[in-house]
């Protein structure tokens, strides 16, 4: 099926203050296993789109989880257990924050819904510092992605219905043992959502890092093709929306303080039976795009945007693209052929960007040459679904 295209003349100018400052990225490297994931440049993938260059931020292994979630979800828990303890404590190890939360807080359960990324993330938080899980899934979750849940210690509860009915579900179970740590905001319910945008302010941080050459704009890639020191300058970004949590984050990090025109071009992905970040950035508002959701980009299936992440997304996005399951088995084969193995969500924002160059070229030209960045943010998540379309099993 064709795609849908809607681009956005957004004016006005996130304030620079909008991107958060560096104490999140340190939270983040006192964490165990903590390492910048890999940018790296892939020339098949340029050729295949027919742009300069394609960087792939790479999240399939993220601090040992196969997607960049657990950001958002360590740095969310961290400032709601703060919140609790009324302060930062002191802490130099996980196990020292957990000791402190035992002792102030006693036992604590912590809740979310998930589409499968984001509970995992926080079910591990979870076990790290020695609290119980409880996450809600919705009906249709695959086997893999409940058992990647389960094996983090959690328990999982398959909640009848969608997404947006899960999180329904886990809104009412606040309470003083219960912390719910949603990447999605509802009335009266924005700090823990805010935080998560805060949290994965961490993979621009680390972009820019890893763009920063000192001579040159040519991209140095080591022989496993990761950017090792690079002077590019992004063009296009290209990811992933489900409720808008990462957009807004990408918003904020990449556009914030610059002019409407000063770029990089963003593009957001979703697909065409969930777009609901597109169409509530036309309607002015959060609006219901009626599930269930089926598609195979399954942390995509969202049928509300956050109404948290809407500002940020439509004051710094130029573009959203809906595209279907085809299309991103599509993408999903082109970066197994390319020699990296990625889930159905991971590959949404290469699968977004061969949309746009086949499909919308005369509505949203791209600069010539131009260098895009591509968010894939998932590893495989469900082998038996990548085996399928990619014709093989994950390496
Ligand atoms: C792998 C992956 N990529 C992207 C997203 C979209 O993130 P957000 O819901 O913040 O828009 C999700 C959400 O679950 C995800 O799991």
């Amino acid at each position: 099926m064709p795609s849908r295209l809607l681009l956005n003349h957004h004016t006005a100018v996130l304030p620079a203050g909008a991107r958060p400052g560096g104490a999140v990225h340190a939270f983040h490297q006192r964490l165990p296993g903590y390492a910048p994931t890999p940018l790296r440049d892939m020339p098949d993938l340029a050729a295949a789109t027919g742009v300069g260059r394609v960087l792939v931020k790479d999240e399939s292994s993220r601090m040992g989880l196969p997607a960049f979630k657990i950001l958002g979800a360590s740095w969310a828990t961290y400032r709601a257990l703060c919140a609790r303890l009324g302060g930062e404590p002191e802490w130099a190890s996980l196990d020292d924050l957990a000791a402190v939360v035992a002792d102030r807080l006693g036992p604590l359960r912590l809740v979310t819904a998930t589409d499968g990324n984001h509970g995992r993330a926080v079910a591990r938080m979870a076990a790290l510092l020695g609290l119980s899980a409880t996450i809600l899934v919705p009906d249709g979750t695959a086997a893999a992605r409940i058992d990647g849940i389960v094996s983090e210690g959690a328990e999982v509860v398959v909640v009848p219905g969608t997404y947006d009915d899960a999180v329904t579900v886990s809104a009412g179970m606040e309470s003083d043992r219960d912390l719910v740590v949603s990447d999605t905001s509802w009335p009266g319910y924005e700090d823990p959502p805010r935080w998560v945008v805060e949290g994965y302010s961490t993979i621009f941080a680390e972009v820019d890092a890893q763009l920063v050459g000192a001579d040159g704009d040519d991209v140095v890639v080591s022989p496993e093709g990761v950017v090792v020191r690079a002077g590019a300058v992004v063009d296009v970004a290209v990811m992933p929306l489900g409720v808008g949590a990462l957009g807004a984050s990408a918003g904020a990090c990449l556009r914030a303080g610059r002019q409407p025109d000063d770029g990089p071009l963003l593009i957001g992905v979703e697909p065409d039976t969930a777009a609901c970040v597109a169409a509530a950035v036309a309607a002015g508002h959060v609006v219901e795009v009626p599930g269930h959701h089926r598609s195979i980009m399954a942390g995509l299936n969202c049928g509300l945007a956050s109404m948290l992440a809407l500002p940020a997304i439509r004051a710094t996005f130029d573009a959203f693209v809906a595209i279907d399951d085809d299309r991103c088995r599509q993408a999903m084969r082109a970066h197994a052929d390319a020699g990296m193995d990625v889930g159905e969500t991971g590959a949404a924002a290469l699968a977004g960007l061969m949309a746009v160059v086949d499909e919308h070229r005369v509505e949203l030209p791209l600069p010539d040459q131009a260098t895009v960045l591509l968010l894939a943010t998932e590893g495989v998540t469900d082998p038996v679904n990548f085996a399928s379309v990619v014709g093989r099993p994950p390496r």
